[in-house]
């Protein structure tokens, strides 16, 4: 797909992968970027002045449908982690929620705004899940879970739209220095552990160019051809044997 003179709105654009796709795209296209801290948004601001901004939350897709009718390319990148022990019970599931969040909300902005990209003559859906949507970690359970969910949609979706204008890709990154679930990054001493946001980004609009509709890392290329066995073994790999 041309990866140039489109208007491009990336939910979650203010910091990590999002904002650094929004620097790569923003030389020659036009950028939308929204999240929930206004500070994190005026700072995206500063280093790329012609950026739009919003305070928007993903959970609200009113107050990110004004902006539908501009848009033609999607990108579902707003996502949050959390590492929730099961046996604590109910309390690790209140609060803010990767299910609301990372899945239910790209579900329902992907489905409104469907009428608004088939009208275009290229449009693109680009959903980010996550390596872990294959082989999950368990600390981590609901996000690998609601990534699951989303690496399913997108399939579907891509199946259901294969006769419109509007192409549908998945993003699978491998582990990101962001501070997505910085918290848990810190306990375990992983801060600094997995690829640059700015390459993640260099290989996701690679992968846009070159109509790669799963872009998935190199670790899961293998994973392409793996048996659930297979799967199976890296699962106990990361995780220990139940
Ligand atoms: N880092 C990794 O290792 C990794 C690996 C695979 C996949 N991913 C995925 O990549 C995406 C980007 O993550 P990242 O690593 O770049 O982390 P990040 O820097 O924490 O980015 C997440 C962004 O989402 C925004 N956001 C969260 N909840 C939101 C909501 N309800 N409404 C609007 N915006 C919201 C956050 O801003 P506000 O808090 O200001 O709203 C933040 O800007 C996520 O979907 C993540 O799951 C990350």
């Amino acid at each position: 797909m041309d990866v140039e003179g489109n208007k491009i709105l990336i939910t979650g654009g203010a910091t990590g992968i999002g904002l650094e796709l929004a620097k790569i795209f923003a030389k020659d296209n036009e950028i939308y970027i929204c999240g929930r801290r206004k500070e994190k948004l005026d700072e995206a601001k500063k280093i790329l002045p012609s950026i739009h901004i919003k305070v928007a939350d993903v959970r609200n897709p009113k107050e990110i449908m004004e902006w539908a009718k501009d848009i033609n390319i999607l990108i579902n990148n707003a996502g949050i982690q959390r590492a929730i022990d099961l046996k604590e019970g109910i309390k690790g599931l209140e609060g803010e929620n990767e299910i609301k969040i990372n899945l239910e909300a790209t579900i329902y902005l992907s489905t409104l705004f469907i009428p608004f990209l088939e009208s275009k003559k290229e449009a693109a859906i680009v959903n980010i899940s996550s390596g872990l949507a294959i082989t999950p970690l368990a600390a981590v359970p609901i996000y690998c879970a609601t990534k699951a969910g989303v690496h399913t949609f997108t399939k579907c979706l891509r199946s259901q739209l294969s006769d419109t204008s509007i192409k549908v890709f998945e993003v699978l990154p491998p582990i990101v220095i962001s501070e997505l679930n910085m918290e848990y990054r810190k306990k375990v001493g992983t801060t600094n552990t997995g690829i640059k946001s700015d390459k993640c980004a260099a290989s996701i609009v690679d992968g846009l160019e070159k109509d790669k509709f799963e872009i998935e890392n190199p670790a899961l290329e293998n994973l392409k051809t793996a048996t659930m066995k297979d799967i199976d073994k890296l699962f106990e790999k990361m995780n220990g044997r139940w």
